[in-house]
C-alpha cells in the first residue's frame, strides 16, 4: 500500500491511504465489476459514526459483496477536527485487521474527492434523532446534506452508482439526493427499509417460537417511521401464511405493528443512542439482497423511486416488496392489499407527501 498526504488535495489533515495503479477513471458497467477482480470502490458517509464504526469492518471482510470481491473504501466525514481525529483512528484500525479484501481507503471530508469514481455510496452521515424525536423533526438539520452530496455523486461518482440513503428520515433524505443527482438514474437511489423488516421477522419468529429463517415474504411499506406498514397478511412462516400460523389477529394488528414501528425509539431509550449494529447489519443485508438473485417467490423490503405500483405518487421514494436477478430490481406486483392494509400504505404514503412538500426548496424543479 502506498500512503500519501491528501492535505493538499483533501482540505484535511486526514490521510489517505491507496493502491497503487488503482485509477478513479474506471467506469465501466455494474455487472462487469461485480465479476471482475477489479476493486468496487464504496464510499460511507459519517465513517467516523456509530454506524460506520460497525460497518466499515464488514464491508472490508467480504460480508457486503463476497469473499472474492475486492474493495476500496472513501470514508467521507465532517470538516470537523474531532470527526476527521476519529476518522484517522478508524484509519488505523481497518489497517490493523489486514483485511486480505481491502485494497486501500481514501479518508476525506470533501465530497468531490470522497465520491470519485465508486460504485456504490452508502449516506450514513447525519445527526440521529434523540428520545421524544420523531425522524422526520431532523429534516431541518439533515435534509440539506443531500442536496450537495446528490451533486456530488452525479458529478464524479461512477455511471453505475448505487446510492443508499440511511440517514434519517432516510426515505425524504434519498428524494432530495435523487433529485440533486442530474444524470443518475433514479432507480440507482434506494433508501433503508431492511432494518425494520429483520425487526419485523424476529417478532413473527418468536411469536410463532419458530426460527426467524422460516420467516419469508416481508414486505415493509412506505416510510421508515412509525407510519410503516410490516405487511404480516403476505408474510409467510415455514411456506404458510403469517394469519394461519399467528392466528391471535389482534396481536398482529396492534402489538405486532407498534412495536416494529416503533423500535427505532426503544432502542434510544434503553441505549441513550439509536441503533448502530443492527443498522449497519441491515445496510449489509440490503446491498446483498441488491446485488444478488432473491430466492423464487420471496421478496424483500427497500424503499425506492415509486413508479406508480400499487397507486402510489410517482416519485416518493416509497418501500415496497422488491426482488432481484443480481443486477436489475423489480418492485413485485399484484400481491393482495386488503381494507386493512390498504388504509396503512394510505396513511404512510400521505406522511411521505408531507415531508415532501417540508422540503419542497432542496427540490429543484
Ligand atoms: P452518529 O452521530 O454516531 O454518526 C454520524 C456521523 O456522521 C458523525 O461522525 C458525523 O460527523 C457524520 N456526519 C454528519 N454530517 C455529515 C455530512 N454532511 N457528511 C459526512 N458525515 C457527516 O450517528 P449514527 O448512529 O451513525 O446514525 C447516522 C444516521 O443514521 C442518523 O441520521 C440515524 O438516525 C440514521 N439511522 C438510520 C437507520 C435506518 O434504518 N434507516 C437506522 C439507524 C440510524
Ligand atoms: C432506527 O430505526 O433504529 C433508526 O432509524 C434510528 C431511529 O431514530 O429510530
Amino acid at each position: 500500500m502506498l500512503w500519501s498526504d491528501p492535505a493538499a488535495t483533501f482540505g484535511s489533515p486526514v490521510r489517505t491511504c491507496e493502491v497503487p495503479n488503482s485509477t478513479y477513471s474506471a467506469r465501466s458497467n455494474w455487472i462487469t465489476h461485480m465479476s471482475s477482480t477489479s476493486p468496487l470502490r464504496v464510499a460511507v458517509t459519517g465513517a467516523a459514526g456509530q454506524i460506520g464504526y460497525s460497518l466499515l469492518f464488514r464491508i472490508a471482510s467480504g460480508a457486503m459483496f463476497g469473499p472474492t470481491q475486492p474493495v476500496i473504501l472513501h470514508l467521507i466525514e465532517i470538516p470537523d477536527e474531532k470527526a476527521l481525529r476519529a476518522l484517522q483512528g478508524v484509519c488505523m484500525e481497518l489497517e490493523d485487521c489486514a483485511f486480505p479484501l481491502l485494497k486501500g481507503t481514501v479518508a476525506t471530508s470533501d465530497l468531490n474527492a470522497g465520491f470519485q469514481g465508486v460504485n456504490w455510496a452508502l449516506l450514513v452521515g447525519a445527526v440521529p434523532r434523540k428520545a421524544g424525536m420523531e425522524r422526520k423533526d431532523l429534516l431541518g438539520i439533515n435534509g440539506k446534506i443531500f442536496t450537495s452530496q446528490g451533486q456530488a455523486i452525479a458529478q464524479h461518482a461512477a455511471s453505475d452508482v448505487r446510492t443508499l440513503v440511511v440517514g434519517n428520515p432516510c426515505n425524504t433524505n434519498a428524494l432530495i439526493a435523487l433529485s440533486n443527482a442530474p444524470g443518475v438514474p433514479r432507480d440507482q437511489f434506494f433508501a433503508m427499509t431492511m432494518l425494520d423488516e429483520n425487526r419485523a421477522k424476529t417478532q413473527l419468529a418468536k411469536k410463532a417460537s419458530t426460527d426467524v429463517t422460516g420467516v419469508t415474504n416481508l414486505a415493509v411499506w412506505g416510510n421508515h417511521s412509525t407510519t410503516m406498514f410490516p405487511d404480516f397478511f403476505n408474510a409467510k412462516i415455514n411456506g404458510r401464511p403469517v394469519p394461519d400460523i399467528i392466528g391471535h389477529r389482534e396481536w398482529l394488528e396492534k402489538d405486532f405493528l407498534t412495536t416494529v414501528q416503533k423500535r427505532g425509539a426503544a432502542i434510544i431509550e434503553a441505549r441513550g443512542l439509536s441503533s448502530a449494529a443492527s443498522a449497519a447489519n441491515a445496510v449489509v443485508d440490503t446491498v446483498r439482497k441488491l446485488t444478488t438473485p432473491t430466492p423464487t417467490g420471496d421478496w424483500f423490503s427497500v424503499a425506492v423511486c415509486s413508479d406508480g405500483s400499487y397507486g402510489i405518487e410517482k416519485g416518493l421514494m416509497f418501500s415496497y416488496p422488491v426482488r432481484s436477478d443480481g443486477r436489475k430490481w423489480e418492485i413485485v406486483q399484484d400481491l393482495p392489499v386488503n381494507p386493512f392494509s390498504q388504509a396503512k400504505i394510505a396513511a404512510t404514503e400521505a406522511e411521505l407527501k408531507e415531508e415532501k412538500a417540508l422540503v419542497a426548496e432542496l427540490l429543484p424543479r
